[in-house]
């Protein structure tokens, strides 16, 4: 028999996505983006994104489907996110999801966002080890957790953000910067001929005692705003505000992900998330970790931004696990803690 194929459907933000997932292997997926609709915006507008994705879920879902070589007949399970997120942006995806399961007469799973980010890694990089650190970094959240079993076992904050996420710093810098959205892969990409070394930035909370797990990018934000400005009339050397802006958010994570490691006699760093995706992040995360001697696991970058295969794979753990399916009434909960 074996396990059931399981679709998962995410739209908590801009991104609709659809994966399809059987015992931890990625078999197929899609994903449409408003990404573009909001550019102008400058952000993300919750409207559009929700029309967006009521236009998106079901293109999507058939593309996702013969991605697997798969049809409706073949799905034995279906796993839709239902926060943390947008409360629009997630009721079209669940609407969706129970439309689905009902139709089709198969159980229906609610997923956390966040574990859907965390179990994103196993679909690369097998099954994840008991225990590991996970350094979550997203448009909305930063945190370090002491993850166990993820959908088994309650999952121990170790630090998060007091403020700002890191993304979010990333988002507001760039568009003081006048870097289009979405600000992170502007930053990334402007960076590459930036000098990290060039503005010295401040590392939030680097060496708090009270905090050692904690951070904070408000003021991170303020000062790049200020070096910013303090260029008013001139030329801002962009590239080498963005190399240096990238330089302090992934020392200050890099530093703080392997510390707990070590604390907490931890042999696996697992970093996931849309800001995972940064290229300095990944490779100072890389560099840290070789020489703690910690193994570090990141996801692909296409499976660091949200994406429904990420979703797909906690429902596919939960199936596995024998998890109670949720019932019809189940309801979006858009600031869900983990
Ligand atoms: O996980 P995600 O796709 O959505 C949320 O759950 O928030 O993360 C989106 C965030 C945005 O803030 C985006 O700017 C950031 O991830 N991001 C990046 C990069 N790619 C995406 N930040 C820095 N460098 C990147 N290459
Ligand atoms: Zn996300």
């Amino acid at each position: 028999m074996g396990s059931p194929v399981v679709l998962g459907i995410e739209s908590s933000c801009d991104e609709t996505g659809a994966g399809v997932v059987r015992g931890g292997r990625l078999l197929g997926h899609a994903l449409a983006s408003s990404m573009d609709e909001h550019a102008r915006y400058g952000g993300v507008v919750p409207e559009i994104a929700a029309r967006a994705h009521v236009q998106a879920l079901r293109p999507v879902v058939r593309e996702a489907l013969d991605d697997a070589g798969l049809g409706f007949a073949d799905v034995g399970a279906v796993a839709v996110t239902t926060g943390p997120g947008l409360a629009g942006a997630l009721q079209v995806g669940l609407a969706g999801g129970k439309g689905l399961a009902y139709a089709l007469g198969v159980p229906l799973y609610g997923v956390h966002h966040l574990a859907g980010h965390v179990a994103a890694d196993t679909l690369a990089h097998g099954p994840l080890p008991d225990p590991c650190v996970v350094l979550i970094v997203s448009g909305g959240h930063t945190s370090l957790l002491l993850v166990r079993d993820l959908v088994r076992s309650p999952i121990a904050h170790l630090g998060d953000t007091l403020d700002d996420a890191a993304g979010e710093c990333f988002d507001k810098v760039a568009r003081v910067f006048g870097l289009p959205h979405p600000g992170g892969p502007a930053v990334d990409r402007a960076a590459r001929t930036g000098n990290p070394r060039a503005v010295a930035f401040p590392r939030p909370l680097a060496g708090s005692p009270d905090h050692p797990y904690d951070f904070s990018f408000s003021g991170l934000k303020t000062a790049a705003a200020r070096w910013a400005e303090g260029h008013a009339g001139r030329a801002l050397p962009t590239a080498d505000g963005a190399a240096s802006l990238q330089e302090a958010v992934a020392d200050v994570l890099t530093r703080k992900a392997v510390a707990a490691c070590a604390e907490h006699g931890v042999g696996t760093l697992v970093v996931v998330g849309g800001v995972a995706a940064n290229s300095r992040v990944r490779s100072l995360a890389e560099e840290r970790c070789r020489a703690a001697g910690i193994t570090l696991r990141v996801p692909p970058l296409r499976l660091c931004t949200d994406n429904g295969a990420m979703i797909a794979a906690v429902g596919d753990l939960l199936v596995r696990s024998g998890a109670e399916p949720a019932p019809l009434d189940l309801s979006v909960d858009p600031s869900a803690p983990l």
